[in-house]
């Protein structure tokens, strides 16, 4: 079973009560929730291998530390996903990006892909899903079911809030997967929002209704 890790880090913390605050405008929404993406992808990098390195310091030679030539990809799930792309590209700007496009159709909750466009190499490399979001879980299990089944073998999911459904039904899927969240609630409503939540992610990311 993949490990749920839930940062408790106060940066983060106290950034996320201000993103999930409806008085919360578009631009600080957005600013914030690039911050916390900065944030976790220092969480989610922690266990990257290590390499020595020889270097010069001004005073002498010394054996330093590299990350060991690990190929990362970032793969937000459009369209919310791209308001954590910048930040986690600040830590790891090596990183390629790819793209899912998935809605949820407002009736059935179920995700709609309209777009995918991965690295070549997806194969070989270490793969971050991005959505701010995990409600019911079916965006998140859908684009990590479109990854694996181009090849990807190491995936990791992070999202700002989870509710308990999407935990289980990223795990239920896929139980390779180690979860990365901010904040887990408490249920979802009968529309299928997270609750308390912060509202529709896309829509104050975006400034659209
Ligand atoms: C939101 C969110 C997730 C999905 C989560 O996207 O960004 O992708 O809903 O819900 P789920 O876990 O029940 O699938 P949405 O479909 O609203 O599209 P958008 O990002 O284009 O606004
Ligand atoms: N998508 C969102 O943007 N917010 C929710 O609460 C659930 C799904």
């Amino acid at each position: 079973m993949g490990n749920v890790y839930v940062t408790d880090h106060p940066l983060i913390q106290h950034k996320l009560s201000y993103i999930r605050d409806v008085k919360t405008g578009t631009k600080d929404f957005r600013d914030l929730v690039e911050e916390v993406s900065m944030l976790m992808a220092y969480e989610i990098t922690r266990d990257l291998p290590l390499a020595d390195k020889p270097i010069q310091t001004p005073l002498c030679e010394m054996t330093a530390k590299q990350i060991a030539g690990k190929k990362l990809g970032i793969i937000p799930i459009l369209r919310a996903g791209l308001g954590m792309v910048d930040g986690v590209l600040r830590l790891i700007p090596a990183a390629k990006v790819g793209h899912v496009g998935l809605y949820r159709d407002p009736e059935t909750l179920e995700p709609v892909e309209y777009y995918c466009k991965l690295p070549t190499d997806v194969e070989e490399r270490e793969l971050i899903v991005i959505d701010p979001m995990l409600a019911t879980g079916g965006s998140a299990a859908a684009a990590i079911q479109f990854l694996k089944d181009r090849g990807a073998q190491n995936i990791k999911l992070m999202c700002l809030i989870a509710a308990p459904e999407g935990i289980a039904k990223v795990q239920e899927h896929h139980d390779d997967v180690d979860i990365y969240i901010a904040g887990v609630d408490e249920k979802l409503n009968e529309k299928g929002y997270i609750v308390p939540g912060l509202g529709d992610a896309g829509d104050r990311l975006f400034g659209t209704k």
